[in-house]
């Protein structure tokens, strides 16, 4: 048994288990679903935790822009929440932006209370570019969004 969380690139391996998870929260009307096809190809932008043998937690990068990018798809199981998990796959997310020299770290989130822990700003949406808004066509909400926009910006 696994007692010690480790959080990791995601390999196609995870694409099953990612794909349920995100599932999950796609139901709970909390992510946006993403298929298999998708998620095989952006495994690359994909971390993941493991805790006890399986995945309990992810969350991926999607670039928009020269300086920005987005935390999309971050959930962690039922189960597993409250221990840290969260702040480390932010972490793990935003050290992958720094490399990828990105330094503008944004999401769209109802969860502002646990961006703010995480070094996150509360920001108006408008500031972000029409681009940030192209996956929204996806969403059963795209004509009354209540997310709220943080932004964290790197040293
Ligand atoms: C939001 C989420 C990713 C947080 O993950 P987590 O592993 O439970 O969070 P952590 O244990 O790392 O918590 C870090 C801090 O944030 C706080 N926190 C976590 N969730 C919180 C919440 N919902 N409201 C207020 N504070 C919260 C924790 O108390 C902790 O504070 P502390 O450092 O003072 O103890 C997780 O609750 C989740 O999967 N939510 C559903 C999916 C979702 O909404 N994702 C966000 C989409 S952008």
């Amino acid at each position: 048994m696994q007692a010690v969380a480790v959080c990791r690139q995601a390999k196609l391996d995870d694409v099953e288990p990612l794909f349920l998870m995100i599932e999950n929260y796609a139901r709970q009307g909390i992510m946006l679903p993403r298929s298999r096809a998708v998620l095989e190809r952006q495994i690359a932008d994909f971390v993941v935790a493991e805790m006890d043998d399986k995945i309990v937690g992810c969350g991926s990068l999607c670039k928009l822009g020269e300086e920005l990018v987005e935390i999309r798809s971050l959930g962690i199981a039922e189960g597993y929440k409250g221990r840290g998990l969260g702040s480390m796959l932010v972490e793990q997310l935003v050290d992958e932006a720094k490399k990828r020299a990105l330094p503008k770290v944004m999401a769209l989130t109802y969860e502002v209370s646990f961006f703010l822990k995480n070094g996150f700003a509360v920001v108006e949406k408008e500031i972000f570019p029409e681009k940030v808004w192209t996956d929204c066509v996806n969403c059963a909400k795209q004509h009354a969004c209540d997310e709220i926009a943080v932004l964290r910006i790197l040293d």
